[in-house]
């Protein structure tokens, strides 16, 4: 280990700044957050100093080794490297730790790359060795670390005396803030539910789990939610859909159990009341179990009737939205829902045929402005398509049916109300697939292949 990472308390304390360009603006935005203050050497400054404090001050001069006595830290933020490797010089002289941006050979301390969660700090270096790696360490972590973490730190601080004179035993404690992080208190203490954690924290009961549900998205893993993506890392168990693309199950908890509940119209079916029961079971079992949908659970996706099962039974819950399938498919492949010139209104509607018909509204499918997006809708795209134009629907409306939209494999086919049903068969597209009807297939941004298709 070529440095030693400590958390550095400057509050109160004077910090010299040498350099007044853009590299010493960020470096005195940060040192005053931790509440330093600082001493700013500079013949020019291009910065407004006093705005982070008023406690802090220009001296508006060349550095001279002087400057250093008194400090408890010294940056060098200048481009020039003389007046760079004379700060070095007399801070190591007075033995006092000093950092010189982006040279570690001349600085005793480097600034590491940090995720602020305050109070909650995690720090990433690699030694000076290179900034870029930092910085993208820096950024993964960035996607991992839920900023809720600093209503948990804040929640536990305040908790402490309180939890501190219940179990005096530090041992004990030490296990049941452990349980606490594990079950879901943790989760209103992430939301800011203080009362309810609290009772998870002080009148622990064993073996009560939560359920997330969660929307993966149309299928793309990068199209997962930063909270969709933290809570796979955290899950005891994943119960997933067919709909859940296995790169996006690529991005959980390795040692979590997957459980696969899919169900596909023809195929072998979890039935949904199965479903809602081991959601409960597992729950009960004390796990963390994550409920994994394609898109958004809220959006035909039957997440509202597991949520009434766990109401029923007592379990915590949260839902986590995704992105559905309408907003996935349209934005890969360039088509805008609503329009000013051409839709002022969107319409999810599902085109799943009960008893061989497609049952809906057909008069207000048919209203002008308006793009429809038909879910579960390709057994039914014959129909559709007819009952749009008997009920008065242009002929020519153009029609864009997408086939495992957002992921590689994706294809999509392009006609009109008339054209389109025999071009799918023709082509065959693999489900999932999605309808998307109006006048927004001839907006500018239509990826050139479906543009082509309606010519
Ligand atoms: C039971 S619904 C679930 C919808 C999901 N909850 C959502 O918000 O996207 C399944 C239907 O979503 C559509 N779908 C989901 N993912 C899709 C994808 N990647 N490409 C095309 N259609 C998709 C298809 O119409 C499919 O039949």
């Amino acid at each position: 280990m070529d440095f030693l990472p400590l958390h550095f308390n400057l509050r109160g304390a004077p910090v010299l700044l040498v350099g007044g360009g853009e590299i010493a603006r960020r470096k005195a935005v940060l040192i005053s957050e931790a509440g330093a203050v600082l001493v700013c050497v500079a013949p020019k400054l291009e910065f407004d100093l006093t705005a982070l404090s008023a406690d802090h001050a220009w001296r508006e001069k060349t550095f001279e080794a002087a400057d250093v006595m008194g400090m408890r830290l010294v940056v060098a933020a200048t481009d020039d490297a003389v007046v760079n490797e004379a700060v070095s010089r007399a801070a190591q002289a007075q033995n006092l730790p000093v950092n010189v941006v982006d040279q570690p050979n001349l600085s005793t301390v480097i600034f590491p790359a940090i995720v602020n969660r305050s109070p909650v700090l995690l720090s990433v270096g690699t030694g000076g060795s290179s900034p870029v790696l930092t910085r993208y360490l820096r950024e993964q972590l960035e996607a991992l670390v839920p900023q809720s973490l600093v209503r948990v730190a804040a929640y536990l601080k305040s908790r402490r005396p309180r939890l501190k004179a219940v179990i005096p035993d530090i041992r004990t404690r030490r296990i049941t803030t452990e349980a606490f992080f594990a079950g879901p208190g943790f989760s209103h203490a992430e939301a800011g539910e203080d009362d309810l954690a609290d009772g998870y924290l002080f009148e622990p009961t064993q073996g009560v789990g939560e359920v997330f549900l969660v929307g993966a998205g149309p299928g793309d893993p990068d199209l997962l939610t930063l909270k969709a993506l933290q809570l796979l890392q955290r899950a005891d168990v994943i119960l997933y859909d067919n709909l859940v693309s296995a790169k996006v199950l690529d991005r959980a908890r390795r040692d979590a159990t997957f459980e696969y509940v899919g169900k596909q119209s023809g195929l072998n079916s979890t039935p949904q009341n199965s479903i809602n029961a081991r959601l409960v079971t597992l729950a009960r079992q004390g796990l963390r179990v994550v409920r994994l949908k394609g898109g958004d659970p809220f959006i035909f996706g039957r997440g509202g009737e597991e949520l009434a099962e766990l109401i029923e039974a007592g379990i915590a819950f949260q839902v986590v939205p995704g992105i559905t399938a309408a907003s996935g498919c349209a934005a890969y492949a360039g088509i805008p829902l609503t329009h000013r010139d051409y839709a002022q209104s969107v319409r999810f509607v599902t085109g799943h045929p009960k008893n061989a018909s497609v049952d809906l509204p057909w008069h207000e499918m048919v209203s002008p402005g308006q793009t429809l997006v038909f879910y579960m809708g390709l057994g039914g795209l014959s129909e559709i398509c007819t009952q749009l134009i008997r009920h008065g629907k242009a002929v020519e409306t153009p029609v864009a049916v997408i086939s495992k939209g957002t992921t590689p494999e994706s294809v999509s086919v392009m006609g009109d109300l008339e054209t389109t049903p025999g071009l799918v068969a023709r082509a065959q597209l693999p489900s999932p697939t999605l309808i998307i009807v109006g006048e927004v297939l001839r907006a500018p941004s239509v990826r050139p292949l479906l543009v082509k298709a309606i010519d």
